[in-house]
């Protein structure tokens, strides 16, 4: 017999989009006929055709070999420079790491930046994967409320925090809400974080991705402070803007010089480098980004401004996302929990959506950082996430069917999860 699996690990709960990305296969296999798939955050585009001719192009030249953990030095000066002008972020090569994929960067700089004991501030409603990044590198999570239309509070975070606050994490625009955050709100929270010594750990995976009211990366607001105090390491991906979800490739520009250090050490355990053509890849797209981001963001808006609709005047969406790829509905008025509402749409309709309680799981973790048990907030008891990115016909199509799914659950607003 193997010995037992005793580690944090063990104990965190896959993740409600893994969960419903593997039902939807298993339903596909076993039907024979395509899931509509309004789960993942993968777009229907593509990269353009110099992204992919730059990809095989490095492969038949045989830049096929490791590069430095820290990534190729002319794509981390493309970034840079990108941040400078698009961003308004005062980065350097020296503080910027390739890293296979944001998550992956997510996760190698909460490692750098965890010690013992030390809590994470996320907000309720969150990406799961923050959650579950944040239990394996040993932080302990607070969740902190979301006041009226999910948008965050500087003194309700102020209240949630101990003095083993170590981090504050913010995600504009966001997933699953797709709120946009202001330049006063953003400015508010660096503002908190400055003052408790926090550091800011900013995900800006759809920065290309606002509606309404514009990105601010949350590290341009602190470009006039001295590199060594800055506080905020920012999180950027080449899957959303640019469409490359499966080549795997992301940067993360490091608040100072001692943070890039750390982290390199960490991503020298972790993954030793970055899929060397895959890079190439990424010099391509960020070459030709503003056509490309300008491009897919339209691409998005459209979708979202045409399928929505309907759904708002059923009564399950109370307003357009401003920012983002998701929508959150309340199926509250068919009397369904989320999950239930999500298998049995999946089973009946052939619609892939995810439920929303997933996003709002509240763990108990022990000293060691073991969860005991989980709950999900009640609130969240009948949300359910609709990704917008999807192939337009596809998307009117689950529109479509969901409506109808909803018509024929009645609208009794009785609770029967049964
Ligand atoms: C908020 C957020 N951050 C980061 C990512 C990770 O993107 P990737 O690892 O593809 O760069 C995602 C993907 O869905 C996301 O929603």
């Amino acid at each position: 017999m193997s010995p037992d699996i005793l580690s944090a690990a063990g104990t965190i709960p896959s993740s409600c989009l893994h969960s419903i990305f593997r039902t939807a296969e298993r339903v596909e296999e076993e039907t024979g006929v395509d899931v509509v798939k309004l789960h993942v955050g993968d777009p229907y585009f593509n990269p353009s055709d110099d992204v992919a001719d730059a990809f095989v192009d490095a492969v038949r030249r045989g830049k096929t070999k490791y590069t430095g953990v820290e990534g190729l030095p002319e794509l981390r000066a493309a970034a840079v420079e990108k941040l400078r002008a698009d961003n308004d972020v005062d980065s350097a090569v020296s503080r910027l790491l390739i890293s296979p994929g944001s998550c992956q960067g997510l996760a190698a700089l909460m490692q750098s930046l965890v010690e013992p004991g030390a809590e994470i501030l996320l907000p309720e409603l969150h990406w799961p994967v923050h959650l579950q990044q944040s239990l394996l590198a040993g932080f302990r999570p607070v969740l902190y409320s979301l006041g009226a239309d999910f948008r965050p509070d500087p003194e309700v975070i102020a209240a949630a925090a101990t003095p083993r606050t170590r981090v504050l994490l913010i995600n504009s625009p966001a997933n699953p809400t797709g709120v946009v955050l202001n330049r006063d709100e953003i400015g508010a929270l660096l503002e908190l974080a400055r003052t408790r010594g926090w550091h800011v750990i900013s995900d800006e995976a759809y920065e290309h991705f606002c509606y309404e009211g514009e990105h601010i990366s949350v590290a341009s607001l602190e470009r006039d402070v001295p590199v060594a105090e800055r506080i905020v390491h920012s999180v950027f991906t080449f899957s959303k803007s640019f469409a490359m979800t499966g080549y795997r490739l992301g940067y993360v520009a490091l608040a100072n010089d001692r943070a890039a250090d750390v982290m390199k050490v960490v991503q020298e355990a972790n993954i030793i480098g970055t899929s060397t053509p895959v890079q190439y890849a990424g010099i391509a797209a960020l070459n030709g980004r503003s056509e490309a981001a300008a491009t897919n963001r339209k691409l998005v808006q459209h979708n979202r401004d045409v399928a929505l609709p309907p759904l708002m005047r059923a009564g399950l969406l109370r307003e357009l996302p401003a920012g983002g790829w998701y929508a959150m509905l309340d199926v509250g008025r068919t009397g369904l929990d989320a999950e239930t509402f999500a298998m049995r749409l999946l089973e009946s309709k052939g619609v892939a959506v995810v439920p929303g309680n997933g996003f709002a799981m509240r763990p108990d973790v022990d000293d060691r950082g073991h969860i005991r048990s989980h709950d999900y907030a009640p609130w969240a008891r009948h949300l359910i996430r609709v990704a917008f990115c999807v192939d337009p016909t596809w998307l009117e199509t689950g529109v479509h069917r969901l409506l109808e799914f909803v018509d024929e659950c009645g609208g009794s607003g009785l609770d029967s999860t049964g």
